[in-house]
């Protein structure tokens, strides 16, 4: 089932949590000079137009980027985030976004790796296309890889059964982004699975899970069965922007279940939730939850 395409949800609120908490866990990995390598498992287009018919159609986007867009008082880490869209809209206005692989690869160091799966057809297309385009920029402007082989691979996979071989990474330091889009409720059980099998490869290694905060069973049993995945640390953090609507649809609270995350992430994420409650909630009912934990 290959219904779900990320563009009628490009720039919503949980694009934000999602993208400013993956470009934090690069920014800390990228304090060593040692390579690391980051993982997409379900890596989208990579780049959405936010004109476009799909991204137009409920306008998602006015729920997250669009709001933070002209403030002038952005914590460093959201400034960080949204410099990094900003960088896709040299002309400033606000015209496309970038999915996860755009912001990782803007972060990322000429040593360090990026490996991208999607398994759709067209979005593996025009993730490929995107990335063919990125370099053939980079390299009209002279930009040349200064380490050998690829800095970036696009292949179409599915990421959970693909993960398994990209581990560890040679350097052992890494991150893994797993992004599914949870309308095949199995996404929940087939995250946990790879995550434990993904532990015992890697250890150390960072792992972000997003996920959407739902009434359903399987969204509430997700973080707990992931505390108890044996991973050294785990961070959770979910914001939602309101209360749930009274016929259950729509996405207003969704969360980053992160394993061994950087110790800094903590005191960050509690110092900036509050803003983005204030900025992108709707009513009194939004909030936001964090919590952590050690083995
Ligand atoms: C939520 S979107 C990804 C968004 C992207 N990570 C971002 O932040 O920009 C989920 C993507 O996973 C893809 N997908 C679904 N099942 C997959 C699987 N088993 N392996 C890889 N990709 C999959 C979908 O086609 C969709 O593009």
């Amino acid at each position: 089932m290959l219904s779900y395409r990320h563009a009628f949800h490009a720039g919503n609120h949980a694009d934000v949590l999602k993208h400013m908490v993956v470009i934090q866990l690069m920014r800390y990995l990228g304090q060593k000079d040692t390579a690391y390598m980051v993982v997409d498992t379900h890596a989208g287009a990579g780049v959405y137009a936010l004109d476009g018919d799909y991204a137009s159609k409920n306008a998602e986007y006015e729920t997250g980027i669009a709001k933070l867009w002209d403030r002038k008082d952005l914590p460093p880490a959201v400034q960080e985030y949204v410099d990094v869209v900003k960088s896709l809209n040299p002309s400033g206005k606000m015209r496309y976004y970038p999915g996860s692989p755009y912001c990782a690869e803007k972060v990322m160091r000429d040593q360090d790796r990026l490996r991208l799966f999607e398994l759709h057809p067209t979005e593996s297309r025009v993730l490929a296309d995107n990335f063919r385009k990125l370099e053939a920029h980079a390299a009209a402007q002279g930009q040349r890889p200064t380490v050998r082989g690829k800095r970036v691979m696009v292949e179409r996979a599915d990421g959970f059964l693909a993960l398994k071989a990209t581990l560890p990474p040679p350097s052992r330091r890494g991150l893994v982004l797993i992004d599914p889009p949870y309308e095949d409720k199995r996404d929940y059980a087939r995250t946990a699975e790879v995550l434990r099998d993904a532990l015992t490869r890697f250890p150390t290694g960072m792992y972000a899970v997003w996920y959407p905060v739902l009434q359903r069973n399987e969204s509430i049993q997700l973080p707990e069965k992931l505390k108890r995945l044996g991973a050294k640390s785990w961070l959770n953090v979910t914001l939602a922007i309101h209360g749930p609507a009274p016929d259950g649809f729509g996405l207003h609270n969704s969360g980053m279940f992160i394993l061994n995350p950087p110790w800094t992430l903590e005191p960050m994420l509690r110092e900036l939730m509050p803003y983005l409650v204030d900025v992108l909630g709707v009513d009194d009912t939004a909030g936001f939850v964090l919590e952590s934990g050690e083995v």
